[in-house]
């Protein structure tokens, strides 16, 4: 009989990234601390990091992701914004585990049955902010579009997030979340993370397999790097280097400490491995 699959579907790549949210929380000297980590990653979080151990080298870039991320949603909140979207929401905890405003709107968006899961597990949690979570497959442009058009209407200035689900796209399909999440008045700051096709490559080498029998294979690195969204009516105002991050806080291994030494264009990286955590604003013609 054959063994059933540690990642089942896409959904089950949100567990795994809390189990590395668990890990490093659980480290000491550790640059974030997410409390909850650990009971959303459960059992199954185990049986993924197990099956998943060839991709741990690559552990600081999940850090620096998490650490960049916090950092512009910090940064956004000083600046104004009265809501956070957060597309693809997965495990993340931040409203539970950062310091917010608590008349800060908060909606987080999944599919259904991990919304339901999540739920389950924090129910007896109380968030820092007003907090509202919606089921939606995402890949329904007209149900999306409608949901935009309302959070637009109750918000003055947003920041939308999408952290970890570019990469599950096509180009096309990465296009078209870009023009409807263009639509919105309010919708002015985006934060996404963005692989360099080199990178994309090395992915699909370590752990390309795994994903694609769970349905979710790894598809978004697009050759111009971030300045693929000005098309789109996006333009980085920040476009932040998990490597120089980690070089930064000393958290990588040697070689990697050399390669960190090299200079990083914000743009097109040939075939460099390369993410960038990327801070984008809307342009107004
Ligand atoms: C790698 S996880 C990232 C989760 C979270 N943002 C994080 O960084 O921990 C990808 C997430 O995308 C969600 N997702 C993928 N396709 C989706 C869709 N069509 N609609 C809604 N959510 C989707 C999955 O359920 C999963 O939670």
């Amino acid at each position: 009989m054959a063994t059933e699959q540690a990642i089942r579907n896409i959904s089950d790549t949100a567990i795994w990234a809390a189990r590395y949210r668990a890990r490093k929380t659980e480290r000491k000297g550790a640059l974030f601390r997410d409390p909850f980590a650990r009971r959303l990653a459960g059992e199954r979080g185990d049986r993924i990091a197990e099956t998943m151990r060839k991709h741990d080298k690559h552990e600081w870039a999940w850090v620096m992701r998490t650490v960049l991320f916090d950092r512009f949603i910090a940064g956004e909140i000083a600046a104004g914004a009265d809501m956070v979207v957060n597309l693809a929401a997965g495990l993340d905890a931040r409203p539970y585990r950062m310091a917010l405003p608590p008349a800060l709107r908060w909606i987080e968006v999944d599919l259904p049955d991990l919304v339901n899961d999540k739920e389950q597990i924090l129910r007896d949690e109380k968030p820092a902010c007003a907090l509202e979570r919606v089921r939606l497959d995402l890949a329904d442009r007209a149900a999306r579009r409608e949901l935009f058009r309302r959070l637009g209407e109750r918000s003055k200035k947003a920041l939308v997030i999408t952290e970890g689900l570019l990469i599950y796209l096509s180009e096309a399909e990465v296009g078209e979340l870009a023009s409807d999440l263009a639509a919105p008045e309010s919708f002015e700051r985006w934060a996404l993370d963005i692989a360099s096709p080199g990178l994309l490559r090395l992915l699909q080498r370590e752990v390309g397999s795994e994903l694609d029998r769970a349905n979710a294979p790894l598809k978004f690195a697009p050759a111009e790097g971030p300045p693929f969204f000005a098309r789109y009516g996006w333009r980085p105002v920040a476009v932040r280097s998990p490597l120089k991050e980690a070089a930064g806080h000393k958290r990588l291994p040697l070689l990697l400490r050399v390669i960190a030494l090299l200079p990083e264009s914000s743009g097109a990286q040939g075939s460099r491995p390369w993410s960038g955590i990327c801070l984008m604003e809307k342009q107004r013609f």
